[in-house]
């Protein structure tokens, strides 16, 4: 049984958070309607071609999906300078603080989509994607709303479709029930495998691992992320 009414095409959680905040300082109104537009993975011609769209030749492409305040994607993109990230996130105060951060650092391994990642995940071709990163996506508690979770078996078949042989779908929760509900999806799974040998294995951040603001709350209130790799077979 899928998890989402079948319609024709594949069905999608669609966007249910908010994707507005306070108003935006001037500077990140420019940067919104000045660079965005240059950084943009998906524009009128499509989605940007990530071996030929940046000044250098990517050694491969990776993805994280509703970055939030981008702290954890700003970190993999400036330790890793030869790889082409997307990173991919509604909320447009999280963007403007993205872009802000780029231009700081002077990133130019980084294309933006700012909306939602199924968009993305549809429109790139088969086993193009290293690694996608899915850290603390919204829990959505209640029975009713958990429908529209990231995780489902439909947008399980975009990542499988997207990441390469051995390529790695790392998720992060702080929610156990989001862990189980997960897990419970990934063992049924004929295209992924989860690579936990011991408890040290989900309970350690992976190494150089940039604390999301979302997980520092979620350490505060006192819950426990995990996380969790797992591999496309
Ligand atoms: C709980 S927040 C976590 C943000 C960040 N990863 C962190 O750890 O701080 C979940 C984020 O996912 C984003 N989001 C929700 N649905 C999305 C979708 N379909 N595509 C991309 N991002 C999405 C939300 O806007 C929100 O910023």
């Amino acid at each position: 049984m899928s998890d989402t009414e079948h319609t024709g095409q594949r069905a999608r959680p669609g966007l249910h958070g908010r994707r507005k905040g306070k108003p935006l300082r001037q500077h990140q109104t420019e940067l919104i309607e000045q660079e965005l537009p240059r950084l943009a993975a998906l524009g009128e011609q499509g989605l940007v071609d990530w071996r030929t769209a940046f000044d250098f030749t990517p050694r491969a492409l990776r993805m994280e999906i509703g970055f939030g305040g981008g702290e954890h994607l700003i970190a993999q993109a400036a330790a890793n300078r030869d790889v082409a990230y997307i990173g991919c996130e509604p909320f447009i105060n999280g963007v403007a603080k993205l872009l802000a951060r780029m231009e700081e650092l002077g990133l130019n391994n980084m294309r933006v989509h700012p909306g939602d990642a199924v968009d993305v995940l549809r429109a790139l071709p088969d086993a193009c994607v290293e690694q996608i990163d899915l850290l603390y996506p919204d829990p959505w508690p209640k029975r009713r709303q958990r429908k529209r979770r990231f995780v489902s078996e439909e947008t399980m078949a975009d990542l499988a479709r997207v990441l390469i042989p051995g390529g790695r779908w790392r998720f992060a929760t702080d929610i156990d029930d989001y862990a189980g509900w997960t897990l419970a999806r990934v063992l049924r799974s004929p295209d992924f495998t989860w690579t936990a040998q011991t408890s040290s294995d989900w309970v350690q951040p992976w190494p150089g691992f940039v604390q999301t603001r979302y997980e520092a709350k979620a350490v505060l209130a006192g819950r426990r992320p995990v996380y969790l790799t797992f591999i496309r077979k």
